[in-house]
């Protein structure tokens, strides 16, 4: 938090937007479906990839005002298993890019201490895609900001097949798979993201009030966030009014609320509330 303020003007709009964000509740964890590239560019007579390419410079700007904010985990959604749907030319772009975007922003995740990483079946990417992720994941491991996930041919459906499948080559390894018994724990320890939090907010651009088989289990009690906004003109400003309305949010868990004026954190439980009960 105390990075961004630096890194702003003060009296700038989003340094009195990152004023207003209280460092005690952030979003540990936020995810972003990253919409509206072909969109952007149609409305400006482009071919899909200037879209793709204008959807580069907002890659960068996010992943280091997250870092800065102090927020644990980002994962953003770069290509999903149903993108290979899409003509060879666009696939291609999308290739060239993420090698390009790669390259390009090793110094700025050096400079913002993020450590990168990738969800989904990475194996099934051409070599040279693989190469220079393999080379900044190398690069940044030691970075102990930030991680920074990127979602490259991923689902989510996809990811709890790899998980269980996982899971049960494991046993059947180490002769365990006739008492084996699934279980939640079991399962979230498999999926790709098994040393990340759970996404508190997940944010979706482009207006579509759609998932698109992202995260399936992990987004069980995010908060979503979906804004008009294509992802190209996605700035700054849009991702701390994500934060600022997260941080207005109710999270109940399927519980109840804690009374107003009881500050973040604080639980009811029956001992809390004995003094209340004799009172009444
Ligand atoms: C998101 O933008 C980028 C990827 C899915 C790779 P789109 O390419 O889906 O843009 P729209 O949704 O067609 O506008
Ligand atoms: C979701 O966007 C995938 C990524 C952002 C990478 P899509 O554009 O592929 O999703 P749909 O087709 O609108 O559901
Ligand atoms: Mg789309």
């Amino acid at each position: 938090m105390k990075a961004l303020l630096e890194s702003l003007r003060p009296g700038d709009k989003d340094s009195e937007l990152a004023r207003a964000i209280d460092p005690a509740r952030l979003p540990e964890h936020i995810a972003i479906i990253m919409d509206g590239n072909g969109r952007w560019a149609g409305r400006r007579f482009l071919p899909r990839v200037a879209g793709h390419k204008a959807g580069v410079a907002p890659v960068r700007v996010t992943a280091e005002t997250c870092a800065r904010l102090g927020v644990k985990v980002l994962t953003l959604f770069a290509f999903s298993v149903e993108n290979w749907k899409r003509p060879r030319h666009e696939v291609e772009t999308l290739w060239r890019l993420l090698r390009y975007y790669l390259k390009q922003e090793l110094p700025t995740l050096q400079k913002n201490d993020i450590r990168l990483q990738v969800i989904g079946r990475v194996d099934a990417l051409p070599l040279e895609v693989r190469r220079e992720l393999d080379a900044t994941i190398d690069a940044t491991f030691s970075n102990r900001g930030m991680v920074l996930n990127l979602a490259i041919n991923y689902g989510g459906r996809a990811e709890i097949v790899d998980a269980v499948n996982s899971i049960l080559d494991m046993a059947r390894l180490d002769g365990s798979i006739h008492t084996l018994k699934m279980d939640e724990d079991l399962i979230a320890t498999s999926l790709y993201t098994a040393s990340c939090p759970d996404p508190d907010l997940l944010i979706r651009t482009s207006g579509e009030m759609r998932i698109s088989n992202f995260l399936l289990w992990q987004i069980a009690y995010a908060e979503l966030y979906v804004t008009e906004t294509l992802w190209p003109d996605f700035t700054r400003t849009d991702l701390l009014l994500a934060v600022l309305e997260y941080q207005k949010r109710d999270r109940r868990y399927g519980g109840l609320s804690a009374p107003r004026g009881l500050p973040a954190g604080v639980t009811i439980n029956e001992e809390s509330l004995q003094p209340a009960l004799r009172e009444s």
